[in-house]
């Protein structure tokens, strides 16, 4: 059963000199009890934003967020007395969830439900990230990148959360660092069976951690899939392009030409299918938006996968 459910969310902000960005152009998203789903694209192509609005930190412009049925909304986050305190956030900087001018433990006793709460559980859930219980009385800064990491996890894990939205949660670490921090969130997962919505740009560090990878391009989703079947059989030509682009996957490079240049503009995405200026398959059915439909079993947003898969 799914658990969090997005249905056609869209997300627009209002940027200065920019006029309308449509971050999220109608995103539908589920993630089930106990299950890691991959959420990837490059920089720019509106996860943060969906991050948001599935976590209850901000509004959709359209669309809807529920978990286990009930509404997602900002305002209810701001009660915690409904679903919101079972989603939890982790951020690329750890700051988006530390204060730095409060104790670590404060912060940790905070996120623990009324009645509960004490230094000894503030321990326990120290110990769980692998931090020493001294380190209740330490502030923000005087920890390294992986331990503030670690530490803004005990806070989310305080809250008894049933699913971690974590955004880029290890971009800002060095290669052991996000190994341990990586490694530290499935233990977790598997553990307490949480879900968890693991939103990266780096295709290849999903692939050893997702169940399912929905694969999103200028706002929309473009693929969605199985990790192990989009990783071996990738059909979306810009999924192509991504694992084309990882050697210790591919076999062949498939075309990672078109990873060159950067990603458009969201305020001024192509009519369309967003992907044709890059995309070396492009003809004129392109210039209508293809549909996220089935294809070979899983989801496609591209009007030649069908022709492109003859041709592998
Ligand atoms: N608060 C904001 N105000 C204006 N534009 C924003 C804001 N947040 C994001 N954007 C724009 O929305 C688009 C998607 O951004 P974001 O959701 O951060 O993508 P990602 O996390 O994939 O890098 C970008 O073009 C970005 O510049
Ligand atoms: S719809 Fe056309 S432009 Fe878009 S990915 Fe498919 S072939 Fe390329
Ligand atoms: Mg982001």
């Amino acid at each position: 059963m799914s658990r969090l459910v997005m249905r056609d969310v869209r997300v627009e902000h209002r940027a200065r000199g920019r006029g309308t960005v449509l971050a999220v152009a109608g995103v539908d998203l589920r993630v089930g009890a106990g299950e890691v789903v991959g959420l990837v694209g490059e920089s720019g192509c509106g996860k943060s934003s969906l991050a948001r609005v599935a976590a209850g930190l901000s509004a959709p412009t359209a669309g809807t967020v529920a978990f286990d049925g009930e509404p997602v909304t900002p305002l209810g986050w701001r009660r915690r007395d409904t679903a919101q305190t079972k989603l939890q956030m982790i951020f690329q900087d750890p700051g988006g969830s530390l204060n730095p001018r409060r104790t670590v433990g404060s912060q940790i006793l905070d996120g623990i439900p009324p009645g509960e709460a004490s230094e000894d559980r503030v321990a326990r859930l120290l110990d769980r990230v692998g931090m020493p219980p001294e380190a209740a009385s330490g502030y923000p800064h005087q920890f390294s990148g992986g331990q503030r990491q670690r530490l803004a996890i005990a806070r989310a894990l305080a809250a008894e959360p049933e699913l971690i939205i974590a955004d880029e949660p290890v971009t800002a670490l060095d290669a052991s660092a996000q190994a341990q921090v990586v490694s530290l969130l499935l233990s977790l997962v598997r553990e307490l069976t949480m879900g968890l919505l693991f939103i990266s740009h780096d295709l290849a560090l999903v692939h050893d951690i997702a169940d399912r990878t929905a694969v999103m391009y200028l706002g929309k989703i473009v693929e969605e899939a199985p990790t192990r079947k989009l990783m071996a059989c990738p059909n979306h030509p810009y999924t192509r392009a991504l694992v084309g682009a990882i050697p210790r996957i591919s076999r062949a490079p498939m075309l990672p030409a078109v990873l060159r240049g950067e990603v458009p503009d969201p305020s001024s995405a192509p009519p369309g299918c967003r992907f044709r200026p890059r995309c070396p398959h492009a003809r004129e059915v392109c210039l209508t938006e293809p549909p996220l439909r089935e294809a070979g079993g899983d989801l496609v947003a591209c009007h030649r996968v069908e022709e492109l898969a003859d041709d592998r």
